[in-house]
């Protein structure tokens, strides 16, 4: 089944206001979204917070199970946590990690490796960054000379960078870490929403995933998934007082969460999932991958325009840079004319610079992504404008997430 845009595009307030290319950075709500948050908190505003999730405690145990049907889990390896930083720091920290090697891609997420960094320091593991095959993929040669040492804790992944459109071969990963006994967790905070997700064919033990970006949900949600077996091994920094078990005695990944949560955005998430789900991941990838090649496509014939990364894109993002242009200043100009797109370093950028915080600088380029709800007229938008003589200068914030 295809998407309908039209119905997509009228069930999207914000394509009425801006042309949003900005989708890896944080996307538009759909409709339903956006109402299931507002509609929480009036009843937060109209009974009290503590009655009105009282009243939500059905729709809310149904978020678990919506994220779950989502990515192929169960609803007890689900908990929901405000970030993926965060819920990517709380379930890797929780790991015991006895083997003292972890492994990790060139495109890790800069966050997840500065989580690294100190657990290493604290408990004396190396961290090996893994070569990139040549097309800048994992190498899966090296992850398996590693993985025979015999001596690999941890092996983490992102699946989709921030700064890039490239997928990663996640399941080949999953495969080899499985049979190597190591621990494997990927970060598909830029994959959940527009690929389909299933973490038995991953074969991963921890999935992050975050709201706000291509799942379209609302801001400060996210979720992370912990494998049944996985699970009953974690040791987390802090249990409260929701956090310990199922009924049946059983550990839920819901250990990892605070008591103090937005209900209203868990809400949200929770319908974001469905509404992903009643699309169709097949068909918004199919979509979104179709739209990504035109973008590519359309950007290389501006002559001030390089395009960075493979064509066609494997996902919804592509980065490119303007001639004698800072990224930063293109955003701002893109900016005022109601087109959104963010800045974000190169890949790979964040291995060299947290590793090696005295080394060279990744280049900073513009970030545009689609989604299913934008139009090829959207795309020949930001075309014209790119063509059109940059207006001055302009300084904002330098980095996207
Ligand atoms: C690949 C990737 N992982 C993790 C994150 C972090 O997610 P959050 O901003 O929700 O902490 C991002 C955000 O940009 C990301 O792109």
């Amino acid at each position: 089944m295809s998407i309908d845009v039209a119905a997509a595009r009228a069930d999207t307030v914000g394509t009425g206001h801006v042309t949003h290319l900005d989708n890896a950075g944080s996307s538009l709500m759909p409709r339903t979204v956006a109402d299931t948050v507002v509609a929480h908190l009036r009843r937060e505003e109209q009974i009290g917070g503590y009655r009105a999730a009282a009243e939500s405690a059905g729709r809310l145990a149904e978020v678990y199970s919506s994220l779950a049907r989502l990515i192929g889990a169960t609803p007890e390896e689900i908990a929901v946590l405000e970030s993926g930083s965060s819920a990517w720091a709380t379930a890797v920290s929780a790991l015991p990690l006895t083997a003292p090697r972890v492994l990790l891609s060139r495109t890790e997420y800069w966050h997840n490796l500065l989580v690294l960094r100190r657990l290493a320091d604290r408990r004396r593991l190396e961290l090996v960054v893994l070569d990139d095959d040549a097309s800048g993929r994992v190498d899966l040669g090296h992850l398996q000379r590693e993985l025979d040492r015999e001596d690999v804790g941890l092996v983490a992944l992102t699946h989709v960078p921030m700064a890039g459109a490239q997928v990663q071969p996640a399941a080949e990963v999953g495969r080899r870490c499985r049979a190597a006994g190591a621990t494997f967790v990927l970060d598909a905070c830029q994959s959940v929403g527009q690929l389909p997700l299933d973490v038995g064919e991953l074969g991963c033990d921890m999935l992050v995933g975050t709201g706000r970006k291509f799942l379209r949900g609302p801001r400060g949600t996210a979720f992370v998934h912990v494998r049944r077996e996985v699970l009953d091994r974690l040791e987390p920094a802090l249990r409260d007082r929701r956090s310990a078990a199922d009924g049946s005695g059983r550990t839920e990944a819901r250990m990892l969460e605070s008591w103090e949560t937005s209900v209203a955005g868990r809400l949200g998430l929770g319908r974001a999932a469905d509404h992903a789900l009643g699309l169709g991941l097949e068909a918004i990838q199919a979509r979104v991958t179709a739209l990504a090649g035109v973008l590519g496509a359309r950007l290389a014939e501006v002559a001030t325009v390089t395009v960075h990364g493979e064509t066609p894109p494997g996902s919804g993002t592509v980065m490119f840079s303007v001639r004698d242009l800072p990224a930063e200043q293109v955003r701002a100009q893109l900016a005022a004319r109601t087109i959104n797109v963010s800045t974000a370093a190169l890949p790979p950028p964040d291995t060299g610079s947290v590793l090696d915080p005295g080394g060279p600088r990744p280049p900073v380029a513009v970030r545009a992504s689609v989604h299913y709800f934008n139009t090829e007229d959207e795309i020949d938008r930001l075309v014209r404008a790119l063509r059109r003589a940059p207006p001055r200068a302009h300084r904002g914030p330098a980095r996207g997430h």
